[in-house]
């Protein structure tokens, strides 16, 4: 039997407060895993930026990474270390940088996903290039954006295609807004999209390799109360729904870190929002939610590399295909697509692995989360946000909220 380390690098941006807290739980696990033969250890080390030679070896067997998506000298390195080193890394470069909103919605609207009705629209305007005035005086057709906002209704949602972040959404209500705001939208080529309106029901969930998490959301509230503090709010075949729905888009895609938000109607969920592959992991936003997303991370990463999990170079999208071309109920075929899902994020050998080698890991996060040093970093995450006078006030509410979850946790 063999010693063996395995290391985990943290590729970060302005993250604060999730990475400390991993860290520290790793830290009193303090892991000796029997596997395979062997017992191993895990490090884990912030990923500094630098030069690299292409050749040179990468150091990690995982990489969990939130710099990707827009800093590109970092997802290069990543790409490299894929398809040189065999790195197993959270979330796939390419899919992060290929696969955007437009993608995402084309790709689930063909499983048969209820995505309200999308439309594409070109841009008001553009950066002058050569070839640009022979190709649309030649191609471009004039287009009356009244009849397509008609055919869709009112109100409705203008989007950038490859949108995040909240950038440039706008509720429209009727033609006039809807010319006004497109006239004004500049270079972005914008989706209008039907709006699920009135819709009784707002969810995010978080999709963490195999794992979710469930979420009731208020997009009218102020940031640190979008994420309710809910509990209980699906019935349990809901929670299936959106539980496959997360997992369908997560093994689609190679995202095994990614939240998709769905509204209710009329009793249909329906999927509005799905390319969020690096989702907000702060405490700020997430509060009493969050050390179930930093449990998640190390139960996730900890399993990737002590059982050397190969990670998906392709994203072989045919067995998705497959089952979207049978003659099917919807929810028979988000089934098998969610089947799909576990076979890729080997869900049944997950469960195992957490239940005999991670045993103690929610006693030990409990724990932590009630001391001066997860307060601490959430201090330091509430700092480099807000304005020095309301710095104290939301170390406060937000430690409140995880004292809470903890209060609730021990009764359970
Ligand atoms: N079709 C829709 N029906 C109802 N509400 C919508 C629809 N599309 C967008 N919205 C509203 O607009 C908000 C922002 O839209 P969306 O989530 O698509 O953009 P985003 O830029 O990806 O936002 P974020 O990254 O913050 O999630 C949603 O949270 C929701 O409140
Ligand atoms: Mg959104």
């Amino acid at each position: 039997m063999a010693a063996v380390t395995r290391k985990i690098g943290l590729s970060l941006g302005a993250d604060i407060c999730w990475p400390l807290c991993y860290e520290q739980i790793l830290d009193k696990l303090d892991l000796s895993i029997k596997y395979g033969g062997d017992t191993v250890g895990i490090e884990v080390e912030r990923v500094s930026i630098e030069p690299f030679d292409l050749r040179q070896p990468c150091k990690y067997d995982v990489v969990l990474d939130r710099l990707t998506h827009w800093y590109h000298t970092s997802r290069e390195w990543i790409k490299k270390s894929i398809l040189m080193d065999n790195l197993y890394v959270l979330n796939n470069p390419w899919a992060v940088q290929s696969m955007e909103k437009h993608t995402s919605y084309a790709a689930m609207m063909h499983l048969g996903m209820p995505i309200p009705e999308t439309w594409m629209v070109p841009p008001k305007s553009y950066e002058p290039t050569p070839d640009l005035s022979p190709t649309l005086k030649a191609y471009a057709r004039l287009f009356d954006l009244g009849a397509i906002g008609k055919q869709i209704g009112y109100p409705l949602f203008m989007k950038p295609f490859d949108g995040g972040g909240w950038r440039a959404v706008t509720r429209i209500k009727d033609e006039a807004s809807l010319r006004k705001n497109y006239d004004e939208s500049g270079k972005s080529i914008m989706h209008l999209q039907a709006a699920v309106d009135p819709f009784d029901s707002f969810v995010r969930c978080i999709g963490l390799g195999p794992q979710t998490h469930l979420v009731k959301y208020n997009p009218d509230a102020p940031l640190h109360d979008r994420y309710t503090q809910e509990t209980d709010f699906v019935s349990d075949d809901e929670a299936q729904i959106l539980r496959d729905t997360t997992l369908t888009i997560n093994a689609f895609f190679g995202w095994d870190f990614n939240s998709c938000e769905s509204l209710r109607k009329g009793g249909t969920w329906y999927p509005i929002d799905f390319a969020n592959p690096c989702p907000d992991s702060q405490v700020t936003s997430l509060h009493r939610h969050f050390p179930w997303l930093v449990k998640a991370n190390i139960r996730w990463s900890v399993f990737c590399a002590v059982t050397k999990k190969k990670f998906r170079r392709t994203l072989d999208w045919d067995p998705f295909y497959a089952i979207a071309a049978k003659e099917l109920p919807y929810r028979e075929k988000l089934r098998a697509y969610a089947k799909i899902a576990d076979e890729r994020f080997e869900t049944a050998k997950f469960e195992e692995f957490c239940a005999k080698h991670l045993p103690n890991l929610d006693e030990v996060a409990w724990e932590f989360f009630g001391t001066q040093a997860a307060k601490e970093a959430f201090r330091q995450k509430v700092a480099a946000l807000y304005p020095k006078h309301e710095i104290e006030l939301f170390t406060e509410l937000f430690w409140k909220r995880v004292q809470a979850w903890r209060e609730e946790t021990r009764a359970a």
